[in-house]
């Protein structure tokens, strides 16, 4: 059943990237600046920088992190046929980048970051169970006093992407449901709205919640 579930995601996250060109896809965003000033705020650039962005896809997130000097730097992604585009638009550059083809609700990290990076995954997660195991990943994935950006339709944003269902969130809500899977593990430091505006022009409500991993 879950096997199943998980074949049927990567069927229709393969069949999503290789009907759309990058331009085309609602989330496009030709430069992610809300991404990166919060990346910014909460890590500085250079050493011991280390970043993943989970369900990366094409997102030209991990080449400003790269020009800026962050790393090391992991992009996890479903669709693999995202992340081979994403290398090519990199060129050389893409050997500095760590690329895992996983489905987050099944991967376990064989290492930690200081950030976390989510933009439009989680929300995807309908079930409690792949909450949960998305939890479980960020809790393995993130070193103690490291952070997690997590950003997903608000609660009046749309109920579906890439016409899936989607679950909607404030960071209240958002960070009531990572407390209640995994107590204590991590702190809400910032909750903002945001609107993105998609290549067709339509705007899109957001939430983005920034966690902090406990110490403990
Ligand atoms: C709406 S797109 C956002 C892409 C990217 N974060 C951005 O902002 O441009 C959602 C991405 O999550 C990936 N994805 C969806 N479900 C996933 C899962 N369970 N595990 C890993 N990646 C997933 C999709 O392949 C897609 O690249």
């Amino acid at each position: 059943m879950v096997e199943r579930q998980q074949a049927a995601r990567v069927r229709h996250w393969r069949d999503v990237y290789s009907a759309r060109e990058e331009g085309a896809l609602s989330w496009f965003e030709a430069r992610p600046q809300v991404s990166l000033d919060l990346i910014e705020h909460y890590l500085p650039p250079g050493e011991g920088a280390a970043v993943i962005d989970v369900g990366g896809g094409t997102s030209r997130l991990v080449d400003a992190l790269l020009e800026r000097g962050y790393g090391p730097i992991a992009v996890l992604d479903i669709a693999g046929a995202a992340l081979a585009s994403a290398q090519r638009r990199l060129g050389p550059d893409a050997d500095a980048v760590t690329w895992i083809a996983a489905d987050i609700t099944g991967w376990q990290p064989s290492r930690q970051w200081a950030l976390w990076h989510d933009r439009a995954v989680f929300h995807f997660l309908t079930e409690e169970r792949e909450r949960a195991a998305y939890v479980a990943a960020m809790v393995a994935a993130i070193r103690p006093g490291g952070r997690a950006i997590v950003a997903t339709f608000a609660e009046d944003g749309p109920e579906t992407c890439s016409g899936l269902p989607v679950c909607r969130y404030t960071p209240a809500s958002l960070f009531a449901k990572v407390d209640r899977t995994a107590p204590g593990a991590f702190r809400l430091i910032e909750g903002r709205r945001h609107v993105h505006v998609t290549p067709k022009g339509n705007r899109q409500n957001f939430q983005i919640t920034v966690l902090q991993r406990e110490r403990q």
